[in-house]
């Protein structure tokens, strides 16, 4: 598919610019969604092009798997490739980033002793994942504590670098954190972990189409994500990166045919290709979503998907005098914001902004603090913001 001409630049400030995008979403009325970061909505033209694919297959499966699917699975693939900046053939198709480090951390080689390294600002599941993995090995599951203020990038880097010893095998790291929303150094970490001959696994749902990605260049040897979050891809898209030097070791977790037959699989990627009889229409979905987001052009939807995080921070943190973990200003946020509550016991805050405004935001516990989580994207303008702060000014204060 071509990349479509982006539309020509807009004011990020500007909520005019931006009405006729949003108009791209049905939205529920009844919602403020400030939460794109936790399940992306799609735009109608991906929600239509999965429909039709689903028709196709609901109409007439043989014809559909046996005469379409295959091709149409190797395109899209060959799509998002392109988007992420690497050969189709390191890429397959997984539902989701969880998913797929599953599949990772079920093929990676432990031997008893051997370390693994995340920290504590991981995903929750990517960390019980990892457990069960190390706890069944024999390895050990090491968690590095990162600053509680982010200064620069040498300093992660640093800190996770010291926590390497003879027996560390693996680091497992956020692109972008989940609990906390940083862009974490992840060219730096990568390079500095690759130096001392350690693998990177990165899971990376929140950056696709949220930040720049070139796979490639990151060196690393396993990347995950999920689609459905900032490329607004249909819900059961996602795809697992795997270099060259490890995909003779990756054991796909459904055993199949692999192929459709006659044909037998060949190569590592293959081996996903048919995993039993399975609706595939996310995936064939996900090039119109490439298509859709190129037209707005990456720069016009990240420069305004940040203005509204950080108009939202400014408010945030106005209203509650609380300083973030890192500073936008130095680049470690993107489309979402995170700013600490004042002291106290916030776990009722998110019902509460559901059940009386509907206002669907993350209220986080973060190292026995509570932070507001908000994601933006083009359906979002200063009107909803306002009227969240309003909300929360009045439940908090
Ligand atoms: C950093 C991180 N990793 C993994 C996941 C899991 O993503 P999914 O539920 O799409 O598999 C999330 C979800 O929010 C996340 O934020």
């Amino acid at each position: 598919m071509n990349t479509p001409n982006p539309i020509s630049k807009r004011d990020p400030a500007n909520d005019h610019d931006w009405f006729d995008l949003a108009t791209h979403w049905k939205l529920r009325s009844d919602t403020i969604y400030l939460n794109h970061g936790s399940f992306g909505l799609q735009p109608d033209v991906v929600r239509y092009h999965r429909r039709t694919w689903i028709n196709r297959l609901d109409e007439q499966p043989m014809d559909f798997y046996l005469r379409q699917m295959e091709s149409a699975l190797f395109e899209a693939r060959t799509s998002i490739a392109n988007f992420i900046g690497t050969a189709p053939a390191n890429l397959v198709l997984i539902d989701n980033a969880t998913y797929a480090m599953n599949i990772v951390a079920n093929s990676f080689s432990l031997n008893p002793g051997d370390e693994v390294l995340i920290n504590d600002h991981e995903y929750g599941a990517v960390e019980r994942i990892w457990q069960r993995t190390c706890d069944s090995s024999g390895a050990k599951l090491i968690s590095v504590p990162l600053p509680d203020s982010f200064e620069s990038k040498e300093q992660i880097v640093d800190c996770l670098t010291q926590a390497v010893t003879s027996k560390t095998r693996l680091l497992v790291v956020s692109h972008i954190t989940s609990a906390t929303a940083l862009i974490m150094p992840i060219k730096e970490i990568c390079d500095a972990f690759h130096d001392q001959g350690i693998a990177v696994c990165v899971d990376g749902p929140h950056a696709p189409a949220q930040v720049d990605l070139a796979v490639e260049d990151l060196k690393c040897d396993f990347y995950t994500a999920s689609l459905h979050k900032w490329l607004c891809a249909p819900l059961g898209s996602g795809f697992l990166y795997v270099h060259p030097r490890f995909q003779n070791t990756i054991r796909p977790p459904v055993k199949s045919w692999g192929r459709l037959l006659p044909a037998i699989p060949e190569t590592w990627d293959e081996e996903f290709t048919w995993i039993g009889s399975r609706d595939p229409s996310p995936f064939l979905s996900v090039p119109q979503a490439i298509a859709w987001i190129q037209k707005i052009g990456l720069e016009n939807f990240r420069d305004r998907a940040c203005w509204l995080a950080s108009y939202t921070e400014d408010c945030l943190r106005d209203l509650f005098q609380t300083q973030t973990i890192g500073d936008r200003s130095d680049g470690w946020y993107g489309a979402m914001t995170h700013v600490p509550l004042p002291l106290g016991d916030w776990s009722s805050l998110q019902k509460q902004l559901w059940e009386q405004i509907g206002i669907e935001v993350m209220i986080i516990l973060f190292k026995e603090r509570w932070y507001v989580r908000a994601s933006h994207h083009l359906y979002n303008n200063q009107t909803q913001i306002n009227t969240f702060i309003k909300a929360i000014s009045r439940m908090t204060t």
